[in-house]
């Protein structure tokens, strides 16, 4: 037994669902910790079956599962996984959600219309995890919707990294394609000592993006545009447009 298996004692469980088995395998390899065999099947009508295979009883489990595309399948995944963990006696379930959907839908954008990042962390709640840790949370805020303690994490000393192996930093400007992604590009410039520029994007309806101003100085400089969803594209491919027309002005 290595040291990091006799540290943990066999007393952490990981469990993986569906939306991306290669990185709870990863995670599961540098932890020297073996994915704890767990069923998730589908009926006939597709309705989600789960079945956890080994005892997980006074056990502290992490559940891997981002609710990516399709992103109510791996909801309701990680909410049936959660179920059957809480109902086999684990000690606290931590729900690993890299990528956590719904996060964009964190307040009303109009009468008469749902906060679903909030209905989503309720639902999450309510399935039994004790925890939750996530990755670049769309909007910090937003762990103020769950009453369970959230580890928001950031990727960005990983794209530091990237960003200094691959670009001569003093021609880089980091940019945000929207005014609600300036705190998330800001962290990157300060990382990498940048200046920022902002793309005043207005958007007509949901689904469509409509570039109006960038705000800096990018004319000659190697733009790095940096979002948190691609959905249609349209809002990276519109300040692509933006930054290209803006440079050749
Ligand atoms: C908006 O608040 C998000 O940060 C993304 O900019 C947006 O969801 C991207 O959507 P799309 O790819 O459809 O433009």
């Amino acid at each position: 037994m290595s040291g990091r298996q006799a540290k943990n004692n066999g007393t952490i469980k990981l469990v993986a669902g569906n939306s991306n088995r290669a990185l709870a395998e990863t995670i599961a390899a540098h932890l020297e910790t073996p994915l704890t065999k767990a069923t998730v099947r589908r009926f006939a009508d597709m309705e989600i079956f789960v079945e956890i295979e080994e005892n997980v009883r006074g056990q502290d489990v992490f559940v891997v599962q981002s609710t990516s595309f399709p992103t109510n399948d791996h909801l309701m995944e990680l909410l049936i996984l959660t179920d059957a963990l809480r109902r086999s006696s684990a000690r606290r379930i931590t729900a690993v959600i890299p990528y956590f959907g719904y996060a964009r839908q964190d307040r009303k954008p109009g009468p008469r219309t749902p906060i679903s990042a909030k209905l989503v962390a309720n639902l999450i709640t309510h399935a039994g995890a004790d925890r939750v840790m996530t990755v670049d949370l769309h909007a910090g805020q937003i762990q103020g919707f769950f009453d369970i303690p959230v580890d928001n994490l950031y990727a960005s000393p990983v794209m530091v990294r990237d960003v200094k192996e691959r670009y001569e930093l003093g021609k880089v400007t980091v940019v945000s394609p929207d005014v609600g992604g300036v705190v998330r590009a800001r962290g990157l410039a300060k990382r990498i000592d940048a200046p920022l520029a902002i793309i005043d994007k207005r958007r007509e309806r949901p689904g469509e993006s409509e570039v109006m101003n960038v705000i800096g100085d990018v004319e000659g400089r190697d733009c790095i545009l940096i979002d948190d969803i691609v959905d249609s594209g349209g809002t990276l491919c519109n300040a692509a447009e933006a930054l290209l027309k803006k440079g050749r002005d």
